[in-house]
């Protein structure tokens, strides 16, 4: 909670959209704690990503990172949910765009395939649809994956191992499909879509079409 309060202060200050000069002592005055324990909870902010320390002279700057601020808008948006009874789904704008073929690689593993089965109900048409996001989705991929979402485990074939993902149910132009999100992954302007049938042909999408993915809750 104090260290929620931080993001808070840093943010209050103007350092959500960029770093801004914050001293310690000014932190220490506004929230009325000791500068030892803020210098801590600033060094393990840091160090778990929510925020960015750069010094400077001999002061620093501060700033949310974009896991931080994206932190922050969505416990906004679910506090408006559980204290006003309003629900805003998570919006993901793109253009659907083709890949490598790696999506029916993985679609075809058995190791993934009986866990959808299992976990989410259907067996996949094998491949994803991926979705290119525009720069101002990006934030709201990064909430993604701080959401919690259904898991696939990982697993080991002879070849090679393969990494958990995280999965969210989705409608896409009215269709029901599911995000996942590979956990190692390092392709954070691109979301797959997995689902029943070949969205391509269900929905008729070809490469430069432009979509809404909007993200809702497992029941
Ligand atoms: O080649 P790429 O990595 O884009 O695709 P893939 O994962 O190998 O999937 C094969 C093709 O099916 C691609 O054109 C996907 O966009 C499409 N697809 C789809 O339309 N609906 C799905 N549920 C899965 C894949």
């Amino acid at each position: 909670m104090d260290k929620l309060r931080v993001l808070l202060e840093v943010a209050r200050a103007g350092g959500g959209s960029h770093p801004v000069p914050l001293t310690l002592r000014q932190l220490s005055e506004r929230m009325g704690k000791p500068g030892s324990t803020l210098a801590r909870w600033l060094r393990e902010l840091e160090g778990e990503g929510w925020l960015r320390r750069l010094p400077e002279g001999r002061g620093q700057r501060l700033g949310l990172s974009q896991k931080g601020l994206a932190f922050l808008r969505q416990l906004y948006a679910e506090l408006g949910e559980v204290l006003e009874g309003k629900r805003e789904p998570l919006r993901l704008r793109g253009e659907v765009v083709s890949g490598l073929g790696e999506g029916s690689y993985y679609l075809r593993q058995e190791g993934y395939l009986r866990q959808f089965r299992e976990q989410l109900g259907f067996s996949p048409y094998p491949g994803t649809l991926n979705v290119k996001l525009d720069g101002s989705s990006r934030e709201a991929r990064e909430v993604l994956q701080e959401l919690p979402g259904k898991m696939l485990k990982g697993f080991r074939t002879k070849e090679r191992s393969f990494g958990e993902v995280k999965c969210f149910p989705v409608r896409i132009r009215g269709k029901e499909a599911v995000l996942v999100l590979p956990l190692r992954s390092s392709h954070r302007e691109v979301v797959e879509l997995v689902a029943e049938e070949r969205l391509r042909d269900a929905l008729k999408l070809k490469d430069g079409d432009r979509v809404e993915v909007e993200v809702g809750r497992w029941e």
